[in-house]
């Protein structure tokens, strides 16, 4: 076992986001093989330093002065082929993707152009803080595979999928209906459940497949439960009226989705901004759960995912970078680019969130979402032990600025509006219990 002095941040299962976090200013955490035999490291003891340190007497302690332990970021939605087409400019997602990302992604049917750019994507995550990933990769298997492996070899968490997109796409990347099923089953039962390794069957969006598609992949959804299901919906004005007029009979764009067997618990829909009330009871009443990509919204002029209503339907959601239609794989730019767009729907409904709850959204609320509350996300006991350790006193303004914080509320806050990458000492990710230290460090 291995213990670690400093404070610590972690999240109250029970209490209500904006309000759960839980701060040990003198903290311990305990760490050491599952007990229950499961592939990596877990918490076996969190609290404050004074009342755990007799128990704990003969395990190493770490002292972390002045720094602050939390639990790995997780990111519900980014494409890790997108990577190069961060930061070019469209007028909106669909000029985007075919101008940009279409033709990027085309370069991964090279498995040596994939394993490159899989390994670089890890790392970049580890350098963030991020430890758990729900990721798209392209409609080449091969892209699935380099992911996979790269992820493997750092011991990561990582949720991934062969993007499903037999129509509307271009040649070298549009699937063949019939085989990108068969592709798409192999990968579940080559890859899903091995260590820390997740599938997630990944139809692009409803505009780039067939009927048959998306309901052979609702087949595999209802065969593979607990296969994650990933996909876009309701993010762009002319994304729906296209997806309108490809699929006239179903009720809305999300619809389209149901109507294929494709809304689920481990369902995660990314962007959900323009939706109506009947899709959020639907969201809600499937267990269906939405990823919130705020840059990507903010920088390709989406819209603003609305948070009182999604609270009112009571459907789950957390944050994704969506690199790289967003402009950040940071977690702190991402939590203040939410606190922005939440601040659209104050300007209305008088709702403002608060750093808890921003910090939620990327950990505990993101692990929820995904089905793996308990699992990661959080540093109560028997989670696996992903943490970030991060230094408050980063630049010298953060040192200034979080000398002054009289709060938790302030200190996070300060954190998220002033952080970025320089914040994290270091990601450590919980199978051998591998701490990822940044090359310059
Ligand atoms: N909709 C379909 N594909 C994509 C994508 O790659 N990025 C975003 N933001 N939306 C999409
Ligand atoms: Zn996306």
């Amino acid at each position: 076992m291995k213990a670690y002095r400093a404070a610590i941040l972690r999240f109250d299962p029970d209490q209500p986001p904006h309000e759960a976090a839980q701060y040990e200013p003198d903290g311990l955490l305990v760490v050491g093989p599952d007990p229950q035999g499961g592939p990596c490291d877990t918490v076996h003891a969190v609290g404050p330093y004074q009342a755990l340190a007799l128990q704990f007497a003969q395990v190493a302690v770490q002292p972390l002065p002045g720094q602050l332990i939390a639990p790995g970021f997780v990111d519900m939605h980014v494409h890790y082929p997108q990577i190069d087409v961060i930061g070019s400019p469209a007028p909106g997602l669909l000029p985007w993707l075919e101008n940009y990302t279409f033709p990027e992604e085309k370069r991964f049917n090279i498995p040596e152009y994939s394993a490159q750019t899989a390994s670089f994507f890890i790392a970049e995550l580890l350098r963030n803080g991020v430890s758990t990933a729900l990721t798209f990769a392209t409609s080449h298997p091969e892209s699935v595979k380099a992911l996979f492996s790269a992820a493997q070899e750092k011991g990561m968490r990582i949720i991934t999928g062969k993007c499903l997109q037999d129509r509307h796409s271009p040649d070298g990347l549009r699937d063949d209906t019939e085989q990108s099923l068969i592709d798409t089953e192999a990968l579940i039962q080559q890859w899903h459940g091995q260590a820390r390794l997740g599938y997630a069957i990944t139809p692009r969006f409803a505009p780039t497949c067939s009927s048959a598609q998306l309901k052979g992949a609702g087949e595999l959804a209802s065969k593979y439960g607990d296969v994650w299901v990933q996909s876009h919906v309701a993010e762009n004005a002319d994304e729906i009226k296209w997806a309108r007029e490809l699929f006239p009979d179903s009720r809305s764009y999300l619809a389209t989705y149901d109507d294929h067997g494709l809304m689920r618990q481990r369902a995660v829909y990314a962007h959900c901004i323009h939706l109506d009330e009947a899709d959020r009871a639907l969201m809600h009443s499937t267990g269906a759960v939405a990823a919130v990509c705020p840059t990507s919204n903010l920088f390709l002029g989406s819209g603003f995912f609305d948070y009182a209503r999604a609270d009112g339907a009571g459907f789950g959601y957390g944050l994704g970078s969506d690199v790289g239609g967003g402009t950040s794989f940071s977690p702190f730019h991402t939590m203040l680019a939410a606190y922005y767009v939440g601040r659209e729907g104050a300007a209305t409904q008088g709702l403002s969130l608060s750093p808890q709850h921003l910090w939620w959204q990327h950990t505990a609320g993101a692990a929820r979402a995904l089905g793996l509350e308990g699992v990661v996300g959080n540093l109560q006991v028997g989670c696996e032990a992903d943490f970030v350790v991060i230094d408050p006193k980063a630049t010298p303004l953060l040192a200034r600025r979080t000398a002054r914080a009289n709060s938790l509320d302030e200190l996070l806050f300060a954190l998220i509006v002033l952080g970025d990458d320089r914040l994290i000492v270091k990601t450590h990710v919980s199978e051998k219990n591998r701490p990822y230290v940044p090359v310059s460090a």
